[in-house]
């Protein structure tokens, strides 16, 4: 091997992500260094416990529980413990101590970003976080980089692997949720705790930080529309089939104008998307982020969202470019938020809808449904209705135009309430299309 100089790498966590980094680092240290210039030395792991089980052999000796200690004089620290804290402390720490960074911990960065890239740029340091996104699939260095030069308008994607997991089985297979989800935590795709994912904080966590790269803008956690998959039934996937459609959890970012002031809207929520669509074709725990911009037009990424070996691709992809910026001197390139796009509420987003009610099958439900749609300000598109059961119901589904989301959601209010409706069985959001 070539006398490169070293760089100590300090590794925080090794769970599914951080042993394969671990057995990575180790196995291509030589291939490794040559593309980065530099010896990337793994001094250590911490870890909670030194005897736990790992997903792969690791040298016992390089085991800590003791991640403070590790972080002083190392080069690079790559945390992969997840959580808030102690993951925050330590990299801010690490920064300090003039490391660089290389992270995967989106809820981490969604939360504390600003304080972390704050530090960051005080003292030069780089914090690098393509792991964070999407898993394997390089998205975070296309918006920072290659976009740099463009204009975002909006992006869409499927970026939680393991909803697209469970929503795909119950849509191919009529698969159980419960028993899905326990397959995918068993596959290492879900979060530590699983609500994250089911529930779309980790998507969220996702379109944040998508959203911030993409419209130069800090994009609170708060600011995002979150609603997760917990709310899907295997009949809501049915008649989405029986329509033409799939249900997926999507992330959408997009740039607004609104009489001329430019604005940004980020949302997470299942979704209709037309089955030629392809993000409608993205199965298992893969994820895809569609970026429309200005100059450059339609982009796909596509690949594995989740996943140990996968996401440490990623990891490894940050820790050579830190390696080799650490080598070269300079310093670290610094979060564009300078844009500072008002955040719309999702109230005042439009999309088109698909209303599922069972109403009560007589003359005149029909035009009475129609009136209170029109009252509301939402124009309807498509109509079908069908016969349920004996018992004098019958389903209406109805596909709006684009429609205000306050308009919306007052309107679904007063079919709720109508004495012709028995109930509302879904209200899902149309994208796609
Ligand atoms: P795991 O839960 O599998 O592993 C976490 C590791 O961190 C474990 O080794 C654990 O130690 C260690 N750890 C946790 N807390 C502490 C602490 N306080 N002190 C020392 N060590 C600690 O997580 P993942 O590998 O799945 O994920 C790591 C990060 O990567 C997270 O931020 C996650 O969101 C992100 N990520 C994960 C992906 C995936 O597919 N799994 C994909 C993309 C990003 P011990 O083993 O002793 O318990
Ligand atoms: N739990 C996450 C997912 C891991 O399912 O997408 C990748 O960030």
């Amino acid at each position: 091997m070539i006398d490169y100089r070293r760089l100590r790498i300090a590794l925080l966590g090794a769970g599914s992500v951080g042993s394969q980094v671990a057995r990575l680092l180790l196995e291509q240290r030589t291939e490794l260094a040559d593309r980065a210039g530099a010896d990337l030395e793994l001094v250590g792991i911490a870890v909670r416990d030194v005897n736990a089980p790992r997903d792969t052999e690791l040298p016992r000796e390089l085991f800590t529980t003791d991640a403070a200690a590790l972080i002083h004089g190392a080069d690079i620290v790559i945390e992969l413990m997840g959580g808030l804290e102690p993951a925050r402390e330590l990299i801010l720490e690490a920064i300090n101590s003039g490391a660089d960074v290389v992270t995967g911990n989106k809820a981490l960065l969604a939360t504390s970003g600003p304080e972390i890239f704050e530090a960051a740029e005080q003292v030069g340091a780089s914090v690098s976080y393509e792991a964070a996104v999407a898993g394997a699939i390089p998205i975070i260095r296309p918006l920072r980089d290659s976009l740099a030069g463009d204009r975002v308008k909006r992006i869409m994607g499927i970026v939680n692997g393991t909803t697209n997991y469970i929503l795909d089985r119950m849509d191919t297979e009529g698969a159980d949720f419960d028993a899905v989800l326990a397959d995918a935590q068993r596959l290492g795709y879900a979060e530590a705790d699983p609500t994250g994912d089911v529930e779309g904080f980790d998507a969220a966590q996702k379109a944040a930080i998508l959203a911030s790269l993409a419209f130069h803008t800090a994009v609170p956690l708060e600011s995002v529309h979150r609603e997760g998959i917990t709310t899907v039934t295997a009949s809501m996937i049915e008649a989405a089939r029986h329509a033409g459609f799939v249900i997926k959890l999507l992330a959408v970012a997009e740039r607004m104008d609104t009489d001329g002031q430019e604005s940004i809207s980020v949302r997470v929520y299942p979704a209709l998307v037309p089955r030629e669509h392809p993000l409608a074709s993205v199965h298992g725990a893969n994820n895809a982020v569609f970026v429309e911009a200005e100059a450059a037009g339609p982009l796909m990424f596509y690949g594995a969202g989740a996943g140990g070996v996968q996401t440490a691709s990623a990891v490894l992809g940050d820790v050579v470019s830190a390696a080799r910026r650490h080598i070269a001197g300079g310093v670290g390139v610094g979060e564009s938020t300078r844009a500072n796009l008002p955040i719309l509420p999702i109230g005042a987003v439009t999309t088109r809808y698909q209303i599922t009610l069972e109403v009560t099958d007589q003359p005149g439900v029909l035009a009475t449904v129609a009136s209170i749609l029109s009252d509301g300000g939402v124009s309807v598109a498509t109509v079908e209705q069908t016969v349920v059961d004996g018992a004098g119901t019958a389903r209406i589904v109805i596909g709006t135009h684009t429609a205000r989301e306050e308009d919306l959601s007052s309107t679904v209010q007063r079919l709720s309430a109508s004495d012709v409706v028995r109930a509302v069985s879904s209200v899902l959001r149309v994208e796609g299309e």
